[in-house]
């Protein structure tokens, strides 16, 4: 394994798109990619944390250009070896810093950051740095668009800070919230056939859907959709998760 592929490495990337995850469903990935397309209008695609190419396989299959960004080369090797895959440009890095070469193309028209992946990067400092990256990126009137889960602290038991959301008899996941730092972590641990045990465990930093607009306005994109999914369905109190859409001003 990658030291650098953060934590998407060899063991991850190979079980990545074996997921019965709905993300992973047919016609969920096709809303996903018209809403992008229509969203794109024509011009190129930053896709941030590209991974297997879940999404932008599918986009570039309607036309869309489509590069990406992403720390994992464990990720982009799977997506390499499906068909399309070797076309897509990568940028090795972080989409809070890494700079895209947009002297020969141009800027895009959209950028996007799909199924909670804002969520990896576990500090303000860094979702802030990553508003202002995209901003840089984005022609006028560009789209910047977060696919991302509201804060479930409503789970948290009074007086804890633990959340399980797998239990079974030989695996179990849960959730470690610090809710100063808006830090957290979820803990994978599985027992394996031969009795021995294997654990994972991913850090993230939760954020608002409030916090998100302070951090595009900071970067000097305004909000323009708050949707409860691709279906695009209002955004309500209700809603478990949200797509934002925010725009770079014309002029
Ligand atoms: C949940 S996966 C999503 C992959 C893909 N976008 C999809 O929708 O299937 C998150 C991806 O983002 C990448 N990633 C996480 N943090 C990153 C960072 N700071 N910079 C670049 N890539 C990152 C991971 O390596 C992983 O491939």
């Amino acid at each position: 394994m990658n030291d650098n592929d953060g934590h998407f490495g060899e063991r991850v990337a190979e079980q990545y798109d074996k997921s019965s995850a709905a993300e992973f469903r047919h016609d969920t990935v096709e809303q996903t990619v018209s809403v992008l397309a229509e969203l794109a209008g024509g011009g190129r695609a930053l896709e941030l944390g590209i991974g297997t190419g879940r999404i932008a396989l599918p986009l570039a299959r309607r036309g869309v250009p489509v590069h990406g960004i992403e720390l994992s080369r464990a990720m982009v090797q799977r997506m390499r070896a499906k068909p399309g895959g070797e076309e897509i440009g990568v940028s090795i890095g972080d989409f809070a810093t890494v700079k895209v070469d947009t002297t020969a193309d141009g800027p895009f028209s959209l950028a996007f950051l799909v199924f909670n992946t804002i969520m990896n990067l576990t500090s303000q400092e860094a979702q802030v740095a990553c508003f202002r990256n995209v901003a840089e990126h984005l022609a006028p009137d560009g789209r910047f668009v977060i696919e991302v889960l509201v804060p479930e602290l409503r789970k948290i038991p009074a007086g804890q800070n633990i959340v399980p959301f797998r239990t079974g008899p030989t695996e179990w996941a849960y959730t470690v919230y610090n809710t100063v730092t808006q830090e957290a972590a979820c803990h994978y641990v599985e027992v394996t056939e031969d009795g021995r045990g294997a654990t994972r465990t991913i850090p993230f930093r939760y954020v608002w859907p409030a916090e998100l607009d302070l951090m595009a306005q900071l970067a000097g994109l305004r909000l323009c959709n708050r949707w409860d999914s691709w279906t695009r369905t209002p955004f309500t109190e209700d809603s478990a998760q949200h797509v934002s859409v925010w725009a770079k001003p014309t002029g």
